[in-house]
């Protein structure tokens, strides 16, 4: 069988990115943009050097030595906040509050309070504010929501998908700091949990099991999940192990298998109920693919509308209600909440 390809999107330049922080996936977002027509002109960190370090590696023409100088220059129509998840709800109202739009790095925020009053304000500002969950706009994805609504595997039963890593031990690192957010959950489990919500709604019922490390961040959940319709969800995520981190979604007359790394560019495979493969997508996407989000608050933004049907800000709301009530069955708290 041949799969199914389709070209890259390059963008026009016409939307002007603003990038907020300069950690790990700021640069790998940074280098996804240059390498596809997105003009980036300014970073901001909390540090001048370190802002100047990053304009000079991804040649961006203005850096700031602190996030307010970022959300305040007028030459940025866009910010991504790229910072831990305990800032993500200061830094996109930050920018709200600028005028900006405003793309957000997944987790979208610490909690489903923090999450609603920033989508408020957006509303209130008429602005786009978009979570970085790059999966959801990923062409594999588009093929997966297109074979489900075409009906190729039936009615819609159950999905399962996991997502492990091994990831840094140190107790320092913002993995394990619960002051910034840490643990799988928020890093990784969000990956699953939000595909479940995407492709079978948000749940009725959440239960979840999990192991913590000693620094009281979660290191390992497992999430099973009642949704509309008697379908059921299951995730396991982990920041302890590498998983092939693969995903499927059963159906009444044959699956969609999601190759690994099914958040990432993937392979896709359908299998009719007699095990037969039936079709498959495959597309080769250069660089990582953090790209086809910027794309799509390229297109909102030339649209003139504020929300994406891919995910709307409800539904980052809705995922981070499910986290929280993930977390109560784990017994992990952040400070201050
Ligand atoms: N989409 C993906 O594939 C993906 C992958 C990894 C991470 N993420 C998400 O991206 C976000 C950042 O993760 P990352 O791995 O890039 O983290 P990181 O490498 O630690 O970078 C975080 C950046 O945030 C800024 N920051 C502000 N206050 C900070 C503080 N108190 N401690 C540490 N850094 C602080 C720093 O930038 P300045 O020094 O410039 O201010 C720092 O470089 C998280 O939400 C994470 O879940 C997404």
């Amino acid at each position: 069988m041949t799969p199914t390809t389709e070209a890259a999107p390059i963008s026009d330049g016409n939307v002007r990115w603003g990038i907020l922080a300069t950690g790990g996936i700021a640069r790998v977002f940074a280098r996804d943009l240059s390498m596809h027509g997105h003009r980036i002109v300014a970073v901001g960190s909390r540090s001048l050097e370190n802002a100047r370090g990053f304009a000079a590696e991804f040649d961006v023409p203005s850096a700031h030595g602190t996030y307010q100088d970022l959300v305040a220059d007028p030459e940025v129509d866009a910010i991504y906040v790229a910072t831990p998840h305990t800032f993500h709800a200061t830094n996109a109202r930050a920018a709200l509050e600028h005028g900006k739009h405003v793309l957000v790095e997944k987790a979208f925020t610490i909690n489903a309070g923090e999450a609603r009053r920033v989508v408020e304000l957006a509303s209130e500002r008429g602005l786009i504010v978009l979570e970085a969950m790059w999966t959801r706009f990923l062409p594999h994805m588009a093929f997966v929501r297109r074979a489900i609504a075409e009906g190729r595997i039936g009615e819609v039963r159950s999905l399962h998908a996991e997502h492990g890593q091994r990831l840094p031990t140190d107790p320092a690192h913002r993995l394990n700091a619960p002051e910034l957010g840490g643990g799988a959950l928020l890093d990784l489990g969000v990956y699953p949990l939000s595909f479940a919500h995407d492709l079978l709604g948000p749940p009725t019922e959440v239960m979840a099991t999990g192991t913590l490390g000693p620094t009281g961040v979660d290191l390992s959940v497992a999430t099973i999940l009642r949704h509309a319709g008697d379908r059921i969800s299951t995730t396991y995520s982990s920041m302890e192990s590498l998983s092939r981190n693969t995903a499927q979604v059963l159906g009444s007359e044959g699956r969609i298998e999601i190759g690994s790394v099914w958040y990432a560019p993937a392979r896709v495979a359908v299998y009719d109920a007699d095990d037969r493969l039936v079709d498959a997508f495959e597309r080769p996407v250069s660089g990582r693919g953090m790209q086809y989000q910027a794309t799509e608050v390229e297109r909102l933004i030339g649209a003139g509308e504020t929300v994406s049907p891919l995910l709307t800000p409800d539904d980052s709301v809705a995922v981070m209600a499910t986290m929280d009530q993930v977390r109560a069955a784990l017994g992990v708290r952040y400070p201050g909440e």
